[in-house]
């Protein structure tokens, strides 16, 4: 496999609105970003992946977007962002956009204009049907709950949209879209921008006459359509086109965020002979606690099902494919919440999560204060959360279906999107030094213990631990490169793997659980060496161990005597 220099690096995930407010304006914003910088520098990583911070109305903070040319007026102007740019790259560092293809807002100026009558151009960039009898074209529900269709009075039918009413679809059957879209990702990498992140790209291609999705529940007038929209069959055509008229001219990373994709698949999408994208954020690994009834609807977590998910993508990806590593982002609650231990291993399960995920075989991803491990958020009220998703469930279950708020917060609590989101926690100052002015979202009340300026100080912090596995990254080929084997595979509480390239090889031992565990692990090496572990080195080597609650263990192993 070729070697680029995206399968190097780790990349750090910003979430603008709730990063750094310079101007106290409760939002955050691009010169907040750039005060930053230096802190990023120091923690190690290479890329800095922006979440969107193009013009928005702001329906889901920014993923609706209603002009890709401008800058939101919150977080800055063009002028900002060039600097940002301009400092990202003076520190040796590269810079990723976040672009959303699958749909634009319903303020924006194509969408605006195909509801006008009579012969438009515009009307073929969306999803415009007629009423089928009164009702929805079709009984697909939105990703955001309720249907996923919207009557609209001026144009006289209704639109498609998988995600919020104010995400209109736009139809990439239309070569014009498909035109616009690449000029859109052109302009920006002209612009100096290093790698793009592709929001929701496997749902670019819709399914022929848009069939009826398979009712999931009696009491239900509308059904999941995800299987139906993902993986359509035109999609890897669409990105072979877009490798040809954008990707294949300029020096850039690209990773497609993808649901509802295997390995297989994930492969076909990946793979560099067939020309179409670099690398992939799958969502398999995260859906392991998702009930029959979609992602609000938690089961317990099972670590065996985990393995065997992330071991079949590290397996089937290896030598032609690429991973994006990630257990945390904007879209998922915060992993030492869901399942470490926030209160008395906060600690340690943070830095054994860490471990376990930063030492497979892909592109590191890690999400604003994840490297402080920043944790789940509970509000008291529904009025304090934000996110689109999170407010139309609340009303959907407590409205339409009548259950008690009680019991819908519980879900909320578990899974809500808000969970990381709130504010990244830098001191212990008022709204941890996120700014002066009132926040769009509360803090999460835990930032006096939990903050960058206390983790700095503290050689021993979570922060300082995240640092090591970037510099280890640097330094050894094998974590990179190196092949994949499970270890331990039915061990119901310890993930166990093993990576080797040439004559060295990496065992990596992290314990998913409160409860201490003997493991042992045989391999015919000639000498170990404990590179990384989250616990003082109690001299054990790894033909037996006891490991503590949460711990991990990163060995360093050699076939020959070339130790120095
Ligand atoms: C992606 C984004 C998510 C957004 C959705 C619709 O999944 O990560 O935040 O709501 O796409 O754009």
């Amino acid at each position: 496999m070729e070697q680029l220099w995206w399968q190097t690096a780790v990349v750090y995930h910003i979430y603008p609105r709730s990063f750094r407010d310079s101007d106290g304006d409760g939002f955050g914003d691009l010169k907040g970003i750039i005060e930053k910088l230096d802190y990023l520098q120091f923690l190690g990583v290479d890329v800095i992946w922006l979440g969107p911070v193009y013009e928005s109305p702001n329906d889901d903070n920014g993923y609706d977007i209603s002009d890709y040319y401008q800058i939101m007026e919150e977080f800055g102007t063009m002028e900002d962002w060039e600097l940002l740019r301009n400092e990202i790259h003076l520190r040796g560092m590269k810079i990723m956009m976040d672009i959303v293809l699958n749909h634009t807002s319903d303020e924006h100026a194509w969408f605006v204009q195909s509801k006008q009558p009579g012969d438009n151009p515009y009307r073929d960039y969306y999803y415009w049907r007629d009423s089928n009898e009164g009702l929805e074209p079709n009984n697909w529900e939105s990703f955001f709950g309720g249907p996923a269709w919207e009557y609209d009075d001026d144009a006289k039918a209704f639109y498609l949209h998988l995600f919020s009413r104010k995400q209109p679809d736009l139809n990439w059957a239309n070569p014009s879209v498909r035109q616009e879209m690449y000029d859109m990702m052109r302009f920006w990498l002209d612009k100096g921008v290093d790698g793009l992140r592709l929001d929701a790209v496997n749902l670019l291609s819709k399914p022929d006459g848009l069939p009826n999705s398979e009712l999931t529940s009696i009491d239900k007038k509308y059904a999941p359509c995800g299987h139906l929209v993902a993986n359509g069959h035109e999609i890897h055509g669409i990105f072979h086109e877009m490798n040809r008229e954008v990707f294949s001219r300029y020096p850039i990373f690209t990773v497609a965020e993808m649901a509802g994709v295997s390995a297989e698949e994930g492969l076909l999408y990946t793979d560099p002979i067939r020309q179409e994208l670099d690398s992939i954020i799958c969502f398999e690994h995260m859906d392991v606690d998702n009930g029959p009834n979609g992602r609000w609807e938690t089961v317990p977590f099972q670590l065996t099902t985990f393995k065997r998910i992330l071991s079949n993508w590290q397996r089937t990806l290896h030598g032609s494919g690429w991973f994006g590593l990630y257990l945390n982002n904007h879209d998922q609650p915060r992993v030492v919440s869901r399942w470490g231990n926030d209160t008395e291993y906060r600690e340690e399960s943070a830095k054994m999560f860490a471990t376990c995920i930063q030492m497979m075989q892909g592109t590191p991803y890690i999400y604003q204060g994840e490297e402080i491990g920043m944790t789940n958020v509970q509000f008291d009220d529904i009025s304090k959360y934000r996110d689109v998703e999170t407010l139309n469930y609340y009303r959907i279950e407590t409205e339409e279906r009548g259950r008690n708020s009680a019991d819908v917060m519980r879900d909320i609590y578990l899974k809500s999107r808000d969970n990381a989101r709130t504010l990244m926690q830098w001191d212990e100052s008022p709204n941890a030094g996120f700014g002066i002015g009132t926040p769009w979202i509360e803090v999460n009340p835990n930032f006096n213990d939990v903050n960058v300026k206390s983790a700095l100080n503290n050689p021993n912090s979570i922060l300082h631990y995240y640092r090591k596995l970037i510099h280890l990254r640097k330094r050894y080929e094998v974590i990179v490169y190196g092949d994949y084997v499970l270890l331990l595979e039915e061990h119901p509480d310890v993930f166990a793997y093993k990576r080797t390239l040439r004559d060295e090889t990496l065992i990596v031992v992290t314990n998913f659980s409160e409860q201490e565990q003997i493991v042992e692990i045989k391999e015919p090496v000639l000498q170990q060496e404990l590179l990384v572990t989250n616990y003082p080195d109690n001299g054990e080597n790894m033909d037996r161990m006891q490991l503590r609650p949460f711990e991990a263990r990163v060995y360093l192993c050699k076939q020959k005597e070339t130790f120095k």
